[in-house]
């Protein structure tokens, strides 16, 4: 039988690389249960692979790009989650409140951000980090994924150039310093639980609330 969503699937090279390293820090910090809140989910690859990894939770995609929950939900469909994982939500992150259904609200247990920071203006690290500390039960993770610079310096070469070519597209893009990151959070009152270097010169920034 053909599948009507089939064109809709996206294809982003860099999460066939990543979701396996990703996967398996969020094998040690993901709660045994209830809700995930992902942000910025892209083309869906990373939902369903951590769907199918830790069934014990729900995990709800979420993108503001129509042509990505498209993608998102044409994966759902294509690996026969549909049982399983909610479909993907329309989610801007600088339009609070975010627009969360009252199940999602009530079994929030964690909130993923992959590869987002450093693709938006400032403003979005600010919401992302406010709206979550709001919105978490204490000790349910904030776990951020993607390239930061370590007291203002770039990790590598390979950052650095990527950090001119995302200016040059758009100005208030960058990747970030993960110490200004930690010190957002902390002043939200997300504590920096724990951070794991990734491949690729990537971080992962584990916050929590105490
Ligand atoms: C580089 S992609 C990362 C996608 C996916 N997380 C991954 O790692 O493959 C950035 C994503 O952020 C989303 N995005 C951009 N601005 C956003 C915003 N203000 N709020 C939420 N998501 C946003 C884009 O639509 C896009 O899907």
């Amino acid at each position: 039988m053909s599948d009507p969503y089939d064109s809709d699937r996206l294809f982003f090279p860099a999460t066939q690389r990543n979701v396996g390293p990703i996967g398996d820090v969020l094998s040690t910090v993901l709660p045994r249960s209830g809700v995930v809140l992902e942000l910025a989910s892209g083309s869906g690859e990373h939902a369903i692979a951590f769907q199918q990894r830790f069934p014990f939770i729900t995990w709800q995609p979420s993108d503001p790009e129509a042509l990505h929950r498209r993608s998102i939900n044409a994966w759902i469909d294509h690996k026969g989650l549909n049982r399983r994982m909610p479909t993907a939500l329309n989610l801007n992150v600088l339009q609070r409140p975010w627009p969360l259904p009252s199940a999602t609200l009530q079994s929030l247990s964690a909130v993923v951000c992959i590869n987002l920071l450093h693709i938006s203006p400032p403003e979005c690290s600010q919401a992302v980090i406010e709206e979550a500390a709001k919105l978490l039960p204490r000790e349910a993770p904030l776990i951020i994924y993607g390239p930061f610079k370590q007291n203002g310096v770039h990790t590598s070469a390979s950052n650095a150039s990527f950090d001119s070519s995302l200016r040059q597209r758009d100005q208030r893009w960058g990747i970030r310093d993960q110490e200004w990151i930690e010190q957002l959070a902390d002043q939200q009152g997300l504590k920096l639980i724990d951070w794991h270097q990734m491949p690729a010169n990537n971080v992962t920034i584990v916050l929590r609330t105490p």
